[in-house]
């Protein structure tokens, strides 16, 4: 969603503050954390480093040659230690994992149950041959194995890349030879909506192109499948024979944790890294001081652990923190509108942290599946992904938190690795909307485009100003893009591609990207990959995407496409071209509608005007087109447009 009617977003007024029995018993209660972190940052990490186990502590808390940052330089920790180890001996029989499945399974993994299968399955990563110079790459649904071979690779050092399941197998091929994966881990299976998706025939798809040489399958489902000899190996057979300890490895903070790829403006997507012990320390403490985690929680984030929200807080923030994560398999419409509420009271969740998209989507269905469940457990509702209405904040703080829960909004993306703006639960007064305010030690502003901060309330480019520990060390392979993207337009802030404006109360109001990235159901997803999956339709010439407001999905993706010579638009191709960017991409990118044109409006240099076309959509001011090199192009658009849309 990006939000142009500035004034109106700031008009919000309503203000929330937490309750005080919320206050009293919260984690972080005393405004001084942010005096203190703003005085003195290095000694506000170093504190909290603290909270992890070290086997050697740093020699310097950071080192900052901008843009690039060393953070707890020379110490050395291990991730998986960090979450599983070090709690096993007073909490062992504490539930670490509680999975439902779509069908309604339910395993608990104990804190010795999942200490017991990573030590396992770690042996078994180094049994098949991976060493630290691999990049393992990992296809797998909402499962406990997702987490268990993550922590694997972090015990023995190898960093790990989670490709989010819904994804096409060219979009996995592409993200395996960018890392230059070896080995793969999957399964045969999965549910969604009651049916059986079968990924290991989209894995056989992307591996035909590809250097894996390894294959992992874990049997969910037990369906059909092909095991190619010399390459496919079942987990559960691998697993049978192999030694129940495997010695952590003492990483350095800066050996690289995981890569994860995320869209940009450009049609390759980008391998963002994280680092050890820097990330650990974000997650850890964010976990700590936003989520309020306590150790009676039932902690369930809804993201899926394919994105990095599910990196942050579903694995690694709250594992370290020795909280009960819940994880859910499956679909929120499956089999019927409440499961999600249904899963709630089951297993008595006390923080719910999701996105806006599905709130909107409960909204539409209407507050009698909520009202059927007693949601009495929860005391923390979390938001992230794009930014959320205020109506939809209110809905959500009184249908969901019946009116005691306070809502942490947070802000953060792939490259920040933790969340960054946000309210702190038992200190902040909430404004439905907002994200409120940076996080403790992180100074964000809102620059116009030549780096002088806004006025207050006046929509700019959100930066931050300063480093945290989290932060992306750059993107893999591919080190000039990092400066590029995040560090050239602004001498000294890196450039998030978010619009915002900030009150005169200092809070961050969040108003979507400036850039040509869009968030579809608060996925991620850039124009230009669009197109490129658009174009390698054997009957395209070019097209251009934009996003279109949604009320649900908070963009739509819109297609303007232009066909070869000769060749006819109809509906059958529409589709068609629909069903190619679903192949070529995955479902969440298959563009909601397309129109055919027979230009597009570009100036006499040949770049594209995309506000014109998205202007088209909202039906705002064109503004100047005299500078196209065929202005009329826009009267064929506007029409087209308006055919289209009557129509849908
Ligand atoms: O546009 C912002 C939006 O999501 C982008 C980051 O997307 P991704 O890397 O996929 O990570 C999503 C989960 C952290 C941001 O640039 N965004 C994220 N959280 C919010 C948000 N927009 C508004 N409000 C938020 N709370």
């Amino acid at each position: 969603m990006v939000i142009e009617d500035v004034e109106a977003l700031l008009r919000e007024k309503r203000v929330f503050e937490p309750s005080v029995s919320f206050k009293e018993q919260a984690n972080i209660k005393n405004e001084d954390v942010y005096k203190k972190a703003s005085e003195d940052l290095e000694s506000f990490w170093a504190e909290n480093a603290e909270k992890l186990h070290w086997y050697k502590k740093w020699d310097k808390v950071l080192e900052w040659n901008l843009p690039y940052a060393k953070w707890f330089l020379n110490g050395k920790i291990n991730a998986c230690y960090n979450c599983v180890d070090r709690h096993i001996k007073e909490k062992g029989n504490k539930a670490a994992i509680i999975w439902e499945g779509e069908l309604g399974e339910t395993r608990v993994l104990t804190y010795i149950d999942l200490y017991r299968e990573v030590n396992k399955f770690a042996n078994v990563l180094r049994s098949i041959g991976v060493t630290r110079n691999d990049v393992v790459t990992i296809y797998m649904p909402m499962i406990p194995e997702l987490v268990i071979a993550m922590l694997a690779c972090a015990r023995i050092g190898v960093p790990h890349s989670v490709v989010f399941s819904g994804f096409s197998a060219s979009a996995l091929q592409v993200r395996i030879n960018d890392a230059g994966s070896k080995f793969l881990i999957t399964v045969d299976g999965y549910y969604r909506r009651g049916n059986v998706v079968n990924a290991k025939d989209t894995v056989d798809e992307a591996l035909k192109n590809t250097n894996v040489e390894k294959v992992i399958v874990y049997k969910r489902v037990g369906n059909q499948i092909n095991l190619v000899e010399n390459r496919d190996l079942w987990w559960h057979e691998l697993m049978k024979d192999v030694p129940l300890y495997c010695e952590p490895v003492q990483a350095d903070s800066e050996d690289l944790l995981f890569i994860m790829y995320t869209s940009g403006t450009t049609g390759k997507p980008k391998g963002v890294m994280h680092t050890t012990g820097g990330y650990m320390v974000g997650v850890n403490t964010t976990t700590r001081y936003i989520f309020d985690i306590k150790d009676n929680d039932i902690f369930w984030c809804t993201a899926d652990i394919g994105w990095i929200t599910g990196h942050s807080y579903i694995v690694y923030g709250p594992l370290s923190n020795c909280a009960t994560i819940l994880m859910y398999e499956g679909a929120p419409d499956y089999p019927s509108f409440d499961r999600f509420w249904e899963i709630i009271e089951k297993y008595k969740v006390t923080i719910f942290y999701t996105a806006p998209t599905a709130i909107r989507t409960f909204m539409k269905w209407g507050d009698e599946w909520v009202k059927k469940h007693d949601l009495s457990s929860l005391r923390l509702l979390g938001t992230v992904g794009e930014p959320i209405n205020p109506d939809v904040w209110v809905w959500y703080y009184n249908t969901i938190g019946n009116g005691k829960c306070p809502i942490v909004d947070t802000w953060w993306q792939t490259e920040t690795g933790m969340v960054l703006i946000t309210p702190l639960p038992g200190i902040t007064k909430l404004k439905p909307g907002s994200a409120t305010f940076p996080f403790p030690g992180i100074v964000a502003d809102v620059y116009d485009d030549n780096g002088n901060p806004m006025p207050p309330n006046e929509k700019g480019n959100l930066v931050i100003k300063t480093p945290w520990p989290s932060m992306l060390r750059g993107l893999y392979k591919d080190p000039e893009r990092y400066v590029e993207t995040y560090w050239s337009r602004y001498k000294d802030a890196y450039l998030t591609g978010d619009g915002a404006a900030k009150d005169e109360d200092g809070y961050f109001w969040l108003m979507g990207r400036m850039d040509d990235v869009l968030k579809v159901s608060g996925h991620r997803i850039g124009t230009m990959e669009v197109e490129s999956a658009i174009v390698s339709h054997e009957k395209v010439a070019e097209a251009a995407v934009v996003g279109m407001p949604h009320e649900i999905k908070g963009e739509s993706i819109f297609a303007y496409v232009i066909l070869k010579e000769g060749i006819q638009p109809s509906k059958e191709l529409e589709d068609d071209i629909k069903e190619h960017v679903k192949k070529t991409m995955g479902p969440i990118a298959r563009p909601d509608n397309i129109v055919f044109v027979s230009d597009l409006p570009k100036t006499r240099s040949g770049k594209i005007m995309r506000r014109i076309l998205r202007s088209l959509l909202t039906g705002g001011e064109l503004g100047d087109v005299t500078t196209l090199r065929d202005p009329s192009i826009v009267d064929e658009l506007k029409e087209k447009v308006k055919e289209k849309l009557g129509k849908t």
